[in-house]
């Protein structure tokens, strides 16, 4: 059986990466979370002080720290799934903070960023049997990607989908704050020069509003098989 890359971009928190660890796990391809590549350069970009307290973000030194940035994926047996390393240390919890979420769109607009990540990117997928999800990933990372999704949902839904993970991890963050953070990540990631979120041409739409997530996962299984059958 022949082992595609299956590209799933979309909005914050429309529910990409809880599918795209399903979809990965149950075809047992690797998954990539490209978003947390993202996260890990703009948590490193904090503790160095790159970003002040007003949230300006000093992008000349930022650039010449890139070569300081090691980023890899650890599998943890625990999670059943790669976790993200920060110049060998797993930072994933740290990665998910409202801290890192109100800065991370800034960080990935600057281009040698993204020009070191996407090839990154690139390398992991280049043997196949990988699901990878991200804002750009069927546009820009892998466009000629074997079957590509884009998920979309309303910003109630996924308020209170994101407002409900941070809750059961403790974090003291209002449901107004995370519709806020998500409305200006939505803006800034689909507005920026560089690589904008944008649905590719001839990516699949799924709509999860209303749809569950055992729907969603069927519904997209059913057409990756058909294309490894086709
Ligand atoms: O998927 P996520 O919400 O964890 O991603 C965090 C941020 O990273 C998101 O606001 C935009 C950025 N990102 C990106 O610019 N390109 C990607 N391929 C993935 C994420």
């Amino acid at each position: 059986m022949k082992r595609i890359r299956i590209a799933i971009d979309g909005l914050s928190a429309s529910g990409k990466s809880t599918l795209a660890q399903g979809l990965a796990k149950s075809l047992n391809y690797l998954y990539i979370d490209s978003g947390a590549m993202y996260r890990a350069v703009t948590l490193f970009a904090l503790r160095e002080k790159l970003i002040g307290h007003a949230g300006e973000l000093d992008e000349e030194g930022l650039i010449q720290s890139l070569n300081r940035i090691f980023l890899t994926f650890r599998f943890n047996p625990a999670s059943g799934r790669g976790e993200i390393c920060l110049n060998g240390r797993n930072v994933e919890k740290e990665i998910r903070t409202h801290e890192v979420s109100r800065h991370v769109s800034l960080v990935s607009k600057v281009s040698p960023v993204r020009d070191k990540l996407v090839r990154a990117q690139q390398r992991m997928a280049d043997g196949g049997g990988i699901v990878m999800d991200g804002r750009d990933i069927g546009t820009v990372v892998l466009p000629d990607s074997e079957i590509k999704f884009f998920m979309t949902a309303s910003i109630d839904a996924r308020s209170e989908r994101r407002y409900k993970e941070l809750q059961k991890r403790g974090r003291d963050v209002s449901l107004e704050q995370v519709k806020e953070n998500l409305i200006e990540r939505d803006r800034i990631d689909s507005t920026r020069d560089h690589s904008p979120l944008q649905q590719a041409e001839n990516a699949v739409v799924i709509d999860n509003s209303d749809l569950s997530i055992d729907q969603q996962f069927e519904h997209m299984l059913t057409l990756i098989n058909e294309t490894l059958n086709g």
